[in-house]
């Protein structure tokens, strides 16, 4: 019997002062939210504060945390030793405008566990960091063009945006053709389209998300890291892998570690920098140098890379990033998160089958995502790293809205933050949390299937 009263009709009333919230921002914010990640219909929520798994919105609703600070916080919110290590910090200076001893240890701390990095170069962001990597790729090689995978997020700027979004040959608004023609996108997991792309010479890199598009939502194949890295050594072309969201999660020295596969360079951001701003560029140290002055006869000055950013490894972000790395060097740190993932996504999808509902959850390490409405062919009840029989463009872009806002609407009702209808585990997080969203799972889906939105 469909209940007299929809998700959305209690989210509304239940979330009142984000509504409120909202319409106050749509005034001053352009588009009223300030990444399109947290754009969400009717509205979107308003945090108040946040501690370890946890955080509480502006109706005082307590709600376990899976947006994880876009993935930045593999400790939960406010870490005690990164709280710390920044507030002792804050007191010492926020920005001396000069190099300082903590920005040496963060650079030794990512070297000691990237397996690709000999020397590191800080960035503001992910997207700066991938921006930088692109460029020194060029100036190694001489070559102007960039390969890059269909559905792939690498940050926003003008040459990572070209086919993030499908259908992903679109124009995209304000990025100049002059741009678009420097980038060859790839079809999802094409290894024979990139071998013909490389084979004519004039590909200076390929960047990928080595857990494929989002976190994992589009997965590559077994093997495809280890054909990529033959190719692109065979064609001298940079390989760099986009750690931004994989790096200190898959393992501590991130998904090259746990595959094995050594790229020619990797871009950092998110747990880098433990919860705060900022973000890295490291690789081999033939192609870093490209950054460095040298004072030797010969040099010339024009060839340098240049690399200006105020806020380049900021004490602040240093500090957080030195203390946080120095946890997640320890295994057992993503051991944790990785069996909390499996738990979960396990969860789901058992309660998907037992109370037939159409749908299925998939994902690697300590990410997982949703679809709701449709099925996937190996949907046992169980743990999903591919699902077979889907398109590669609806894994990317999730469920249908209706059923996404549903979702996203539902869990928050029962006490949970899912992000982009999936979410990223920390460390911190535990076997109660995972049992608490399952449950929540539980009543948003069936809630779902007794409103007749499955028919
Ligand atoms: C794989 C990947 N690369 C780059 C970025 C951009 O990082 P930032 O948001 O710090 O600019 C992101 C952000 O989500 C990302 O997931």
């Amino acid at each position: 019997m469909a209940p007299d009263r929809t998700i959305e009709q209690d989210f509304t009333e239940a979330f009142k002062t984000s509504e409120s919230q909202y319409r106050r921002a749509m005034e001053a914010i352009a588009g009223g939210v300030t990444h399109d990640v947290r754009h969400m219909k009717p509205f979107p929520l308003y945090i108040e504060n946040a501690t370890g798994s946890r955080k509480w919105d502006a109706d005082g609703h307590e709600l376990i945390d899976f947006v994880m600070g876009h993935g930045a916080l593999l400790f939960g919110h406010g870490h005690g030793e990164i709280v710390e290590a920044v507030n002792q910090q804050m007191a010492r200076g926020t920005h001396f405008g000069a190099g300082h001893e903590l920005e040496i240890e963060w650079g030794e701390r990512i070297k000691q566990i990237v397996p690709s990095v000999d020397r590191v170069e800080f960035t503001s962001s992910g997207t700066e960091a991938t921006m930088m990597a692109m460029r020194l790729a060029r100036a190694y090689t001489g070559r102007d063009k960039v390969l890059k995978f269909a559905g792939h997020f690498h940050g926003w700027h003008d040459y990572a945006m070209v086919g993030e979004q499908a259908p992903f040959n679109r124009k995209v608004p304000g990025i100049p053709q002059a741009v678009v023609d420097t980038m060859v996108v790839a079809p999802v997991n094409d290894i024979a389209f990139v071998e013909q792309a490389l084979a004519k010479g004039d590909i200076a890199a390929v960047i990928l998300e080595p857990s494929g598009a989002s976190w994992a939502s589009i997965p590559v194949p077994d093997g495809f890291l280890k054909q990529l890295r033959e190719l692109t050594e065979k064609h001298n072309t940079v390989l760099i892998f986009d750690e931004v969201i994989t790096g200190f999660r898959w393992a501590p020295g991130g998904k090259q570690e746990s595959e094995g596969v050594t790229p020619d360079m990797t871009t950092m951001a998110k747990i880098v920098a433990g919860g705060l701003p900022g973000g890295a560029v490291g690789g081999r140290a033939d192609i870093m140098d490209l950054l460095a002055f040298k004072d030797e006869p010969g040099w010339n000055a024009e060839k340098k890379v240049g690399h200006p950013g105020t806020y380049n490894a900021n004490p602040l972000s240093a500090v957080a990033g030195a203390t946080c790395l120095q946890m997640a060097a320890n295994p057992r740190v993503q051991k944790h998160a990785d069996e909390l993932g499996v738990r979960l996504r396990t969860g789901f999808n058992k309660v998907l089958v037992d109370e037939n509902v159409p749908g299925f959850v998939w994902g690697e390490s300590s990410v997982f995502h949703v679809i709701l409405g449709e099925t996937c062919e190996n949907q046992t009840g169980g743990d999903i790293h591919i699902p077979q029989g889907v398109d590669p463009v609806r894994l990317k872009s999730g469920s249908d809205a209706k059923y996404d806002h549903a979702l996203y609407q539902g869990m928050l009702l029962n006490g949970v933050d899912l992000f982009h209808g999936g979410g990223l585990i920390s460390s911190i997080h535990t076997e109660k949390d995972i049992d608490a969203t399952i449950d929540a799972f539980r009543k948003t889906v069936t809630r779902m299937r007794d409103e007749g939105m499955f028919k």
